[in-house]
């Protein structure tokens, strides 16, 4: 059985764990669904008719079709009254024939639904969310990926309050109804030409408008791109609309792969509880990753809606029309379409140095993210083995470590034999549901006698075995020899369930600096001659050892070039070896990373240092001098400093050490920012002043790149000026917050008046919640940034407490729910672990109260507290307290039970 009835809701039985090795093939088909909607937010009317046929392969058995939270009102089998029963909340009917029509009358509640799941109502339009398990929500069907239908779908509404009816495929038919008691209705008819699974069923009413676009594909054919809002967001869309026709001109360029529907939309609602979702042809859209203006939103904003927008949109491929068994194999589409969306970014940037910056910032994620996640009680391998609640599984691990596996891939087979690996994948599986294996099946088989068909089977570990691995890396000089010797080891640690880890199939980008900085020709030793200054070597057993010859001096080597794999590399290197990376790596990843383990090194000290309170300057000449030099580079990019000059987060810093002090961490870090600030003063308005654009706002890789230095640099000034006693920046940086011509240079200089401290932030932030008070996005980054402002003796957590009063906060909408208490939980963590506990008991109060409003936000902010075990005291013990206090709770939601009850196994 896939899955037991669950009947926690009415909180008797423990919540099942549905493993992945118990699949079995659905014992019915679903061949189509007709599928009609009376829409009403008190009561909405579902009526659904559906084709089933008995599937051959499995034994004879009912059929059970999921369902919850409906009201269930008549159930005929061709057309015939007949018994059933229920089993939870699962309807079950004996005794069918082998092929028949079965029709369910179902009616649910949209307006009270709080989950965000199923049909819901936000600002008076209708909106679903189906995946994962949402369809269950709507009617009974059976709701699991690899059943897929075809489905029409009637929508009838009252005229005036829903204007736009929307579902998947094509309008065929549209018209009046009877007046209802409210006034005229309407009705529109959707019919998808596609078969899908039902996570990918979608609906949408209400009052909106869109931003329409023709365009022709390259084969000749015509499609209607539409990006729908509420009226008065039309003139946040064209940066959405331009990034869709990007995505369908990238997709097929790079892949082949066309649009092949006659009409795309995407739908933004402010009510949503993940980014967005690619429903069949009907994509919903958080609005943040819609709606930007130059005035509403950041150079962030803009780069994440391209993402975003090609993430759904190559879904349409890499998700919908392969989509996946079950839900084992999320990372199926989420890690191909992660990667895809990846290139599609670089690619858009051209540059290779913007190229590069987009590689640096997704692996920044990837290790501040995902890394603690595979290194904690949530640790679960790219394709997972159990779950509780499916929910809980769209994480980082999936999304971004499944995004390096296949990139690892790609490396390994070459970009051409990727795209090869591609088109094999679609020739065997278009139209199907399938595993992570037939994908890395078709890649290999497309590529025979490629390092990944060579090693298929333990490549695939990166599918089955959770947690980082390391490459500890030695390297050792023989003069004498002219020989340069490099060793390689690998290991895991062990992570629940998975004591003993097999070596893992590990491509590790290299290359050897010589004394003046340059590459040095390559040649090991079974080889002839010298080839390439870079190079890729394939690590496949626990320890290997490389030599290479012909080498005059000892080398610095450049190891882990480009982040070839998820894993981290311990290398002994020294300060001067780091400093020489830093000042000449072809690599500009490595040069980044060797920026960041010079400060890593340097905190961890003073963090480890007896002195109490923190040494207030961390940093020696040799690193201040560095970043000055970086600072004034002629030949590197303005973003591309902005990046080597941010210091590594408190989170990452916090990964790195074995027992962890969150006020010690933040201390340091704040003495090293403090003391770059003071030191680099001089050059930081240099900075300042040479990256003003003047001319018209581009969210393009330069420009954009310039802000965040500029930004930098004014944060700086400000911080500076706290100890300076200067005014003269902070007025300037007033003036700027008030004069900025676009939404990035106003929030950057808000921004440094909120982390300095300085007097001046609290006039700015009333004025600019004056200035916006109309645009949620923006008032989410103002909530953002007094729950995110750096802890200054305990006053955030009673700001937050205040900010949850303002009559602009709201529990039930997730993204405000989530600027401040989850950005306060998890993007604060000197203000959130507090010696007095009083952060963890506000953290179990807000978990226990979204739990009952809306369990998957309620679980995400559970995890803040995940990496509880290596705190130090007094901080471990209160933080087990508080999670052991959340676990207490009875009528706790599945998805919230399963992250604390895997916290305190920890
Ligand atoms: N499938 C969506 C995406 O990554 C994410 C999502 C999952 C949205 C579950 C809503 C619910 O593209
Ligand atoms: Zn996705």
């Amino acid at each position: 059985m896939l899955q037991m009835p669950d009947d926690r809701e009415n909180g008797q039985m423990p919540a099942a764990v549905i493993n992945r090795a118990d699949y079995v093939a659905p014992a019915y088909w679903i061949d189509t669904v007709d599928l009609c909607f009376d829409l009403d937010p008190a009561k909405t009317r579902v009526l659904n008719r559906m084709k089933l046929r008995r599937n051959p392969d499995v034994p004879a058995q009912p059929l059970k079709l999921d369902g919850e939270e409906l009201n269930l009102a008549r159930v005929l089998v061709n057309g015939q009254g007949t018994s059933f029963r229920m089993e939870g909340s699962r309807l079950v009917l004996d005794n069918l024939p082998d092929d028949f029509e079965l029709e369910i009358f179902t009616t649910t509640c949209p307006a009270k639904n709080t989950k965000l799941m199923g049909l819901y109502v936000s600002n008076d339009s209708f909106f679903t969310q189906c995946e994962a398990e949402g369809f269950r929500r709507i009617t009974y069907f059976l709701d699991r990926p690899d059943v897929m239908a075809s489905y029409s779908v009637t929508l009838r509404a009252d005229k005036a309050l829903y204007p736009v009816l929307l579902s998947n495929g094509n309008l065929v038919e549209q018209g009046m109804l009877e007046d209802g008691t409210n006034g005229p209705r309407h009705f529109a008819r959707w019919v998808d030409p596609h078969k899908k699974p039902s996570y990918l069923f979608a609906l949408v009413a209400g009052q909106l408008v869109s931003r329409e676009q023709r365009i022709t594909s390259r084969a000749g054919k015509e499609h209607t791109l539409q990006v729908y809002v509420r009226p008065g967001d039309l003139d946040k869309t064209e940066h959405a609309m331009n990034s869709l026709m990007h995505s369908v001109a990238w997709d097929e360029a790079r892949f082949g792969l066309p649009l092949d529907l006659e009409r795309f939309m995407i739908v933004a609602t402010s009510d949503f509880n993940m980014g967005a979702m690619e429903n069949k042809g009907l994509n919903i859209f958080n609005t943040k990753y819609v709606l930007a203006n130059q005035a509403t939103a950041t150079d962030t904003d803009y780069s994440n809606i391209e993402s975003v927008v090609g993430h759904e949109y190559f879904h349409h491929w890499t998700g919908n029309r392969i989509t996946c068994r079950d839900w084992f194999q999320l990372s199926l589409k989420e890690g191909l379409t992660v990667f895809r969306d990846q290139e599609f970014s670089q690619d858009l940037c051209g540059e290779a140095s913007a190229r590069a910056v987009k590689r640096i910032e997704d692996v920044r994620v990837l290790r501040t993210a995902q890394f603690p996640e595979d290194a904690g009680p949530m640790a679960h391998p790219v394709r997972p083995d159990s779950y509780i609640e499916i929910s809980n599984f769209y994480t980082v691990t999936i999304y971004e470590k499944g995004a390096e596996v296949v990139r690892m891939m790609q490396t390994l087979v070459g970009r051409k034999g990727f795209a090869s690996g591609m088109t094999l994948y679609f020739e065997r599986h278009d139209g199907s549901a399938v595993t992570c294996d037939d994908f890395a099946q078709a890649i290999a088989d497309a590529n025979p006698g490629s390092d990944l068909s060579r090693l298929l089977p333990q490549f695939k570990r990166w599918y089955s075995q959770a947690g980082t691995p390391r490459v500890h890396a030695q390297g050792v000089y023989d003069a004498a020899a002219r020989t340069y010797t490099l060793t390689l080891a690998q290991s895991c640690a062990p992570t629940a369930g998975q004591p003993v880890k097999e070596p893992f199939v590990i491509p590790v980008g290299l290359g050897l600096l010589g004394a003046d900085g340059a590459d040095l020709p390559l040649q090991l030793a079974h080889e002839a001659a010298a080839a390439g200054t870079s190079r890729t070597v394939v690590l496949t057993q626990a320890s290997e050892t490389l030599t290479f010859v012909n080498v005059d001096a000892e080398p610095v080597p450049s190891i882990l070039r480009g982040f070839t794999a998820p894993v981290v590399l311990e290398f002994d290197y020294t300060d001067a070896q780091l400093l020489h990376l830093l000042a000449h790596d072809s690599d500009p990843f490595n040069r980044w990373e060797a920026g960041q383990r010079l400060a890593v090194r340097r905190a961890i000290k003073s963090i480890a240092a007896v002195a109490y309170p923190v040494d207030a300057a961390p940093l020696d000449d040799a690193y201040v001098a560095a970043m000055r030099s970086v600072l004034h580079h002629p030949g590197l990019d303005a973003a591309f400093k902005e990046l080597v000059l941010t210091l590594p987060s408190e989170i990452y810093l916090a990964e790195q050490l074995d027992v962890v002090d969150p006020q010690r961490i933040h201390a340091v870090r704040e003495a090293m920012r403090q003391q770059l600030a003071v030191a680099l003063a001089g050059d930081w308005q240099q900075v300042y002043e040479t990256n003003q654009d003047t001319g018209a706002y581009i969210p393009d890789p330069a420009s954009s790149g310039r802000r965040a230095l500029a930004g930098m640099a004014l944060s700086q000034l400000c911080l500076a000026a706290m100890t300076t006693g200067d005014t003269v920046w902070p007025g300037k940086t007033l003036q700027r917050f008030k004069d900025a011509g676009n939404m990035t240079d106003r929030f950057n200089a808000l921004s440094a008046l909120v982390s300095s401290g300085h007097p001046l932030a609290a006039q700015a932030l009333t004025k600019f919640h004056a200035m916006f008070k109309d645009e949620a996005l923006v008032i989410d980054k103002w909530f953002g940034l007094q729950a995110s402002a750096p802890d200054r003796g305990g006053n955030i957590l009673p700001a937050v407490r205040q900010l949850m009063k303002h009559p602009d906060f709201s529990l039930r909408n997730p993204n405000r729910a989530r600027s401040v208490i989850s950005t306060y939980c998890q993007a604060n963590p000197a203000a959130f672990h507090r010696t007095d506990a009083a952060g963890y008991v506000f953290w179990s109060d807000r978990v226990m109260e979204l739990d009952a409003i809306n369990p998957q936000v309620a679980a995400r902010l559970a995890r803040a507290l995940d990496r509880w075990s290596k705190l130090a005291e007094p901080y471990r013990s209160a933080a087990r307290e508080a999670i052991a206090r959340v676990a207490a709770k009875t009528d706790l939601s599945k998805d919230t039970l399963e992250v604390v009850t895997r916290a305190l196994a920890d």
